[in-house]
């Protein structure tokens, strides 16, 4: 029965050339060091999936922020975990991804032909950075309001046009309900929607081009 459906699927959707093509690939004899992407990819789907669900309870607004969140932690089923992953989520998910910068640079693998890889892996890496900048501030506590005041603050020393990045994270002179709206949708909407295209960009470029073997002393 199953294979039925698989065929019925496949001669439709050609399901076994998308197996063949991102799955069946030959690959030199790699190393651990080599899961940092798959890894980065992996967490970044956690912190997708549950940050969909912290939406479900979580208020962008000051009156609601932080007892929307007090709510996820105590009166929600699980609230804890799922806030939790996704907490710790993104601290691994800036770790991974920067040691998998430092894989892909140690190894020569942003060379001909990779570079557009290395091009998009570093508006990954901004954005994964953005992610946590914005990210940080929803909570509405003192350490969240704090450390974005100081975050922008620190925007605003950019020569000549400081000020204008300033105001414009900020949405005003200081932070307000304009700055929450502002980050929350920039945390759920703009950046995801960048790294998710971008991704796409990346592992097209790892199937096409196939990854690098590990450089050897001939090198
Ligand atoms: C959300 C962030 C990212 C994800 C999900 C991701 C995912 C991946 C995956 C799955 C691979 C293939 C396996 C591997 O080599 O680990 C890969 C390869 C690669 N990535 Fe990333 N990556 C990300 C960010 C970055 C960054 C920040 C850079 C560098 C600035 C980068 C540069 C590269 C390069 C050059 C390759 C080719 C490696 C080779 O051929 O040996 N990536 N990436």
């Amino acid at each position: 029965m199953a294979s039925k459906v698989y065929e019925w699927l496949d001669e439709r959707l050609g399901l076994g050339t998308i197996y063949d093509t991102v799955l069946d690939r030959n690959v030199p004899k790699v190393n651990w060091f080599y899961t940092l992407g798959s890894a980065t990819l992996f967490l970044f789907t956690m912190q997708a999936v549950t940050g969909i669900f912290l939406t479900v309870y979580y208020v962008p607004s000051p009156d609601h922020a932080y007892d929307s969140i007090q709510y996820i932690m105590n009166g929600v089923a699980f609230g804890w975990l799922i806030r939790g992953i996704h907490h710790w989520g993104a601290t691994l998910m800036v770790i991974t991804v920067f040691l998998h910068m430092l894989r892909t640079f140690y190894f020569g693998a942003y060379k001909f032909p990779r570079e557009l890889t290395w091009i998009t892996g570093v508006i990954l890496l901004l954005s994964t950075l953005g992610m946590g900048f914005t990210g940080y501030l929803l909570p509405w506590n003192q350490k969240a309001y704090w450390a974005t005041t100081v975050g922008t603050e620190i925007a605003g020393t950019v020569p000549f046009i400081g000020s204008f990045i300033e105001s414009i994270l900020r949405g005003g002179t200081d932070l307000s309900a304009v700055t929450l709206a502002r980050f929350f949708a920039v945390h759920i909407w703009f950046l995801p929607a960048v790294i998710i295209a971008l991704i796409g960009v990346h592992i097209y470029m790892v199937i096409r081009i196939g990854i690098s073997a590990v450089p050897s002393k001939d090198d």
